[in-house]
């Protein structure tokens, strides 16, 4: 059956996505970011998934203000890359994988997550920076993906105890499909940042850093922040943080944190990366060396 082995919760921005397409990940701006990522990096190159789940938010390129769907999956066999204002990026066009994307609608609507179905659909750097940062630059994605689009965009937000109730019925979902599949769920966004009006550039580091010991130890505690409460303390686009709890969910009630890092800045936001393995996956491959 498939499975989920791990998790990686993940900042994603358009500058990111920008210094790797422009060759300036070299320059001291961008250095200690893109060397934070490079165990991570490793661990994706050895741990090779076969499907990685995509947690993300369109960020008004996919979806304009006329349809704002709260969750979305994309089932289509291949998702091609938004122009975001300065031409799509010049990365690989993301392959799907229609029937299981399919089936885990079928099985999340049955679990009563009324899920938007959808079938065409451009991918922005809400996914393809967390792509480029995990992955690297191949000439082709080694990895089918299964976009799961959340609007973060326009209040109301889902929350995050739904979303982290939503990462449990994809567990349900993924395992109730009869294919040998190793799946690697990300969260993306936040972490702390600030993108607009009087309180742009906010960052609230002890907001983040608490953030990322809840993932790992007490993920039920985290799943109570209310909305507000990530307004308020870590900024307006801090609310991303929820799609997090969606990948947190998934994971099953124990799992082993095998790598973090976090910097400030990349343009106006916290950056953070975790990967929290299964323990069930951990505790199988203890050998390799954790990242
Ligand atoms: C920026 C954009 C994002 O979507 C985000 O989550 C963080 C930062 C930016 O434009 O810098
Ligand atoms: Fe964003």
């Amino acid at each position: 059956m498939a499975k989920i082995i791990a998790g990686v919760g993940t900042s994603h921005t358009p500058a990111i996505g920008a210094a790797i397409d422009n060759g300036k990940t070299q320059e001291p701006y961008w250095v200690p970011l893109f060397k934070g990522y490079e165990p991570a990096k490793k661990w994706m190159a050895e741990v090779k998934p076969d499907v990685v789940i995509m947690v993300y938010n369109d960020h008004v390129n996919a979806f304009d203000f006329k349809i704002i769907p709260t969750f979305a999956i994309g089932c289509a066999e291949e998702f091609p890359i938004a122009d975001e204002g300065w031409g799509a990026r010049p990365v690989p066009i993301v392959q799907g994988y229609p029937e299981f994307a399919s089936h885990l609608v079928q099985s999340l609507v049955l679990d009563e997550f009324d899920i938007t179905i959808v079938n065409q659909m451009e991918v922005d750097h809400g996914l393809t920076s967390p792509m480029s940062l995990l992955f690297g630059t191949p000439d082709a994605w080694p990895v089918r993906v299964i976009p799961l689009a959340v609007n973060v965009i326009q209040y109301p937000a889902p929350t995050g105890n739904r979303c982290y109730n939503l990462g449990k019925a994809i567990k349900t979902a993924v395992e109730s499909w009869d294919e040998d599949l190793k799946v690697v769920i990300f969260g993306t966004g936040g972490m702390s940042h600030q993108i607009q009006g009087p309180r742009a550039g906010l960052v609230n580091k002890d907001f983040d850093i608490a953030f990322l010991d809840g993932l790992s130890k007490d993920p039920e505690a985290l799943a109570k922040i209310p909305p507000l409460t990530y307004l308020r303390d870590a900024g307006n686009e801090a609310i991303e943080l929820v799609m997090w709890l969606i990948m947190r969910g998934a994971l099953g009630d124990k799992v082993d944190e095998v790598y973090r890092f976090h910097h400030v800045p990349a343009s106006s936001t916290a950056v953070g990366c975790i990967i929290l393995e299964t323990h069930e996956f951990h505790q199988q491959h203890k050998g390799r060396a954790a990242a």
